[in-house]
């Protein structure tokens, strides 16, 4: 048997999406079984087509897509164009893929693929969390059937990035993330700002996947999706968030966490803050090593390891 980590992406395609999908093509410890998109970044049609046209760039178009939820459980949707670019690609020119989605939707597709390999697939969901809390709902023994759950979201010891108090994919869906960070999952990991804002790479590291350089599909990736975040925005650094996430389901030890109960704000001016409110189940990831963690990503995905921040 394999000892690759068999794990379903769940994502709002954008560009740091688009990084955590080349990361997990590239890497030869992940089996990417399947991908489910969701409302969050962009519109769910947009992060669809934009996973299966980062899939074909990456070589990678057979893995199954499987289209999700649409809007977030309670709130009206709102998206991260201001930081992503209307396309939500930040300006990548990446070939459109005709290729056809999976029949089933997201949430059906997660709760298919766990009753079919129980205990054995690792989910890593990097947009709102409604797909993961729609597929608790009508499988309630999803968290039996799951081998682990990696969540990248939430600012619990520091700011958000959408209001003093809120992540974004925590805003976006409070019921959602509330739902499943009471769930009492085996192994439950959440990836927030506390941790993923320390690990980012550069300009020159743009530069270098935008230089013509020979470089594999995955490292040339950043060169299209950095464009309107090191052009238009004229950002120094670029957070690895969604990378972070996944790179944790594969090495733990890339954080330190605390184990606590975690309640989300659902409304009011501290709707999406995440709290930690004493000894729980959920690991809440609050430090971490990021310089190990922007290496491992950069040999990963194939990026020259020279350029520092
Ligand atoms: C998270 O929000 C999204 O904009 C990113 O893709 C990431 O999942 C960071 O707050
Ligand atoms: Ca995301």
């Amino acid at each position: 048997m394999s000892n690759r980590t068999s794990l379903i992406l769940d994502v709002d395609t954008s560009t740091d999406d688009a990084l955590a999908l080349a990361y997990a093509v590239a890497s030869p410890a992940i089996d990417l079984v399947a991908v489910t998109t969701v409302a969050g970044n962009v519109d769910v049609l947009k992060a669809t087509a934009n996973t299966l046209a980062v899939l074909e760039w990456l070589g990678a178009g057979s893995v199954p897509v499987h289209r999700g939820a649409s809007r977030p459980l309670v709130q009206p949707h709102v998206d991260a164009a201001y930081f992503h670019d209307v396309g939500g690609l930040g300006g990548a020119r990446l070939p459109i893929s005709n290729r056809e989605i999976g029949q089933d939707r997201g949430p059906a597709a997660i709760v298919r693929l766990a009753r079919a390999r129980p205990g054995e697939l690792t989910l890593v969901a990097l947009g709102p969390l409604t797909n993961l809390a729609i597929a608790l709902n009508v499988e309630p023994r999803l968290p039996e059937l799951l081998k682990s759950v990696v969540v990248m979201g939430g600012a619990f010891t520091v700011p958000g990035n959408m209001t003093p108090a809120a992540e974004f994919n925590i805003l976006v869906d409070p019921e959602a993330a509330d739902q499943v960070f009471a769930t009492p999952f085996p192994s439950l990991t959440a990836v927030g700002l506390d941790v993923t804002n320390h690990v980012a790479l550069s300009r020159k590291d743009w530069d270098a996947a935008s230089g013509g350089e020979d470089l594999a599909q995955s490292a040339l990736l950043l060169g299209e999706v950095g464009r309107f975040a090191f052009l238009t925005l004229a950002v120094e650094q670029f957070a690895l968030n969604d990378p972070l996430a996944v790179a944790v389901a594969i090495d733990p030890t890339l954080v330190r966490h605390q184990r606590s109960e975690v309640a989300v704000e659902a409304s009011g001016p501290e709707r999406g803050r995440t709290r930690l409110i004493g000894p729980g189940q959920v690991k809440v990831a609050i430090e971490v090593d990021p310089e190990r963690a922007v290496m491992d990503f950069k040999r990963t995905v194939g990026l020259p390891t020279g350029a520092k921040i």
